[in-house]
């Protein structure tokens, strides 16, 4: 079609204010670089790049794509300019603007907010979804993070009914918040094969491709059909193609991507050097040095070159394996209210490990406790044991030191280590059972209860508070102390950061001081049940021995954006605010009284 399109006629119109040309259909690549090169000559660029944009929220799409395509080759200042004088809120549903003002490579305020209120106001989802994009080649941030959290900020639909609007980006995003290892199974994956096999809507179509290529869902049903949509005439289909293709490369697929990196998209051939850099094996690595030899486009040469590096320099190759091999889950298990994050013990173990390393918070406590001789220590909730062993070294107790945890899993991997460590000499009783039951199988009383990040065992269960503060009170001797180590219950740290910017919780909120403020505005006394704090404001850090195991276990918990950032970030280390609470056993019997007054 683009035969009969003539770049200096269509550059003259544009000069004399007529713009129908560029709403008759989408123009390629070269010959609209060929009309921004005619305009440029003019001399005008700052009314010309005006009255283009003024023709924006006439919302004609092929214009919209056209005119951000020709303004791709403008100088950022025309842009910033018109923006600064426009008003910009017609703007926010353009496509073609968002995405060219991420291709301009300029962080000035007037883009950068642009962008951001984009994100805001956008009702078109696709300039909503190009925005986040385009911030992220900005360098300011992770596109699918940016989108995820703009939904925190509203109430999610339900996943069902996200996934029977598979044409819309806000609902891609949804079901990716709300995924999990179980209905990516049992719905997500068995709905998105049918509708990609069989749709013939191009919105639904890429968004299925985006969202297998994100979720890694590709069988081969599905690979077939990517490859026989890969040769796709229409520009975003081939797009999305590529995407799924390159998150989920491997050797196969080598001659496809090696064949895309001749391809006459810049675009197309960028997502073949991420394939090759997927693949990561030698011939991967010559396949683009040859493409990078003749390739002439800056953006695909800088894409190339650090492909290069990548797959030679043992630094940046150990970085792009801690990449790959972390990010597994998508939300993390953290995020799963059914406690699935302990289903892993080792990985949670090496979490709560690197959790106040040096112990400064239990020594604290049992610095308190010196010169007592307990009688049967208690720790709630206890995990692998992580409280366990420094308490044995320093404290002497007479009688059995019960560990006591819900999950069968945590108990088995206590006894064994337990075993390994030979402590059945300090008469280590592992038992499994949940809080409120644990009187039915402790009939010794203790002078010494601890639970070390777990108690309550869900703070906002108000009755399981109340149940558990209860067979504390029957476990505790009358000169006994129950003491508990956990938040300080302001959520003022980095953790806490890291949880709101990745973990999808039901707070709704647009920055963190909201978000931490709504958090405690849930609890309404120390751990939620009135609890006495011994120590508060303990900052104290969650640092791991390497970058690996930072991205391994923060990629577990917390999802793969959050391993990502920290392979980005190289950080291995995060702030935690910490409290210490301290009650006696009349203490514990007040605060039963006064709920049973309730
Ligand atoms: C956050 S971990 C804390 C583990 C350990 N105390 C630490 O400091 O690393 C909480 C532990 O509580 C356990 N748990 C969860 N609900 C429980 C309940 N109702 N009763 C007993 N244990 C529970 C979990 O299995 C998990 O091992």
């Amino acid at each position: 079609m683009d035969s009969d399109v003539d770049s200096g006629s269509i550059a003259k119109e544009i000069e004399q204010g007529v713009f129908t040309s560029l709403e008759i259909e989408i123009i390629s690549e070269v010959i609209l670089r060929e009309i921004s090169g005619r305009l440029l000559e003019k001399n005008k660029t700052n009314a010309i790049t005006k009255s283009l944009i003024q023709g924006i929220p006439n919302g004609n799409r092929n214009y919209d794509w056209n005119v951000g395509s020709i303004l791709r080759h403008f100088p950022a200042n025309s842009l910033v300019e018109t923006l600064g004088v426009m008003e910009n809120a017609p703007l926010h549903n353009s496509i073609g603007l968002t995405w060219v003002l991420g291709e301009l490579k300029n962080q000035h305020w007037i883009i950068v907010n642009y962008l951001r209120s984009t994100i805001v106001h956008a009702r078109c989802s696709d300039a909503w979804w190009r925005a986040a994009f385009s911030l992220e080649s900005l360098g300011l941030g992770d596109a699918i993070n940016i989108l995820k959290m703009s939904l925190k900020g509203h109430r999610l639909s339900e996943l069902r009914e996200n996934l029977l609007h598979l044409d819309d980006k806000r609902c891609i995003v949804g079901i990716l918040i709300q995924s999990n290892v179980d209905n990516i199974e049992k719905e997500i994956y068995p709905l998105l094969k049918k509708r990609f096999l069989e749709s013939e809507q191009i919105a639904e179509t890429v968004n299925c491709c985006w969202l297998l290529g994100r979720l890694r869902l590709i069988d081969n049903d599905i690979y077939d059909h990517l490859l026989k949509l890969s040769g796709s005439e229409n520009h975003e289909i081939k797009y999305y193609t590529f995407f799924a293709l390159q998150n989920n490369a491997n050797e196969t697929l080598r001659p496809v991507f090696e064949r895309a990196l001749k391809d006459q998209d810049s675009l197309i051939r960028k997502m073949a050097t991420r394939g090759l850099l997927t693949i990561g094996n030698e011939a991967a690595r010559q396949n683009i040095e040859t493409a990078l030899a003749v390739e002439q486009e800056e953006d695909v040469i800088g894409e190339m070159s650090q492909a290069i590096y990548c797959l030679k320099n043992p630094y940046d190759r150990n970085r792009l394996l801690i990449e790959s091999r972390a990010f597994r889950n998508e939300n993390g298990m953290i995020s799963d209210e059914s406690d699935k994050w302990y289903s892993d013990p080792a990985i949670y173990h090496t979490f709560s490990e690197s959790e106040d390393p040096e112990n400064v918070c239990l020594n604290l406590v049992l610095r308190n406790m010196k010169g007592h001789t307990f009688r049967n220590p208690i720790d709630l909730g206890t995990g692998t044991g992580r409280m366990i062993w420094p308490i044995m070294d320093t404290l002497r107790y007479q009688g059995r030191f019960y560990a006591v945890d819900a999950s069968e899993k945590m108990c088995d991997f206590l006894l064994k280590n337990s075993k390994r460590e030979r402590k059945f000499t300090h008469n280590l009783s592992v038992i499994r059972s949940t809080i409120e039951d644990a009187p039915l199988h402790i009939s010794d009383v203790s002078t010494f209860i601890l639970s070390s990040f777990g108690f309550p065992s869900h703070i906002s269960n108000k009755k399981r508070c109340s149940k558990e503060l209860q067979a504390v009170d029957h476990l505790l001797a009358d000169d006994g102390y129950f003491v508990t180590i956990g938040w300080d219950e302001t959520f003022n740290d980095e953790l806490s950061e890291m949880w709101y910017r990745f973990i999808p919780d039901d707070i709704q909120a647009n920055t963190f001081e909201d978000w931490r403020q709504q958090r405690v505005a849930r609890i309404q006394s120390p751990r939620n049940c009135g609890l006495t704090w011994f120590k508060r404001g303990i900052r104290v850090p969650l640092q791991f021995d390497s970058l690996k195991e930072s991205a391994n276990v923060m990629g577990y918990l917390f999802g793969r954006d959050a391993a990502q950032y920290v392979v980005s970030t190289g950080r291995t280390e995060w702030i935690m605010s910490l409290g210490i609470t301290c009650d006696r056993k009349q203490d514990l019997q007040a605060i039963i009284q006064k709920y049973e007054g309730n």
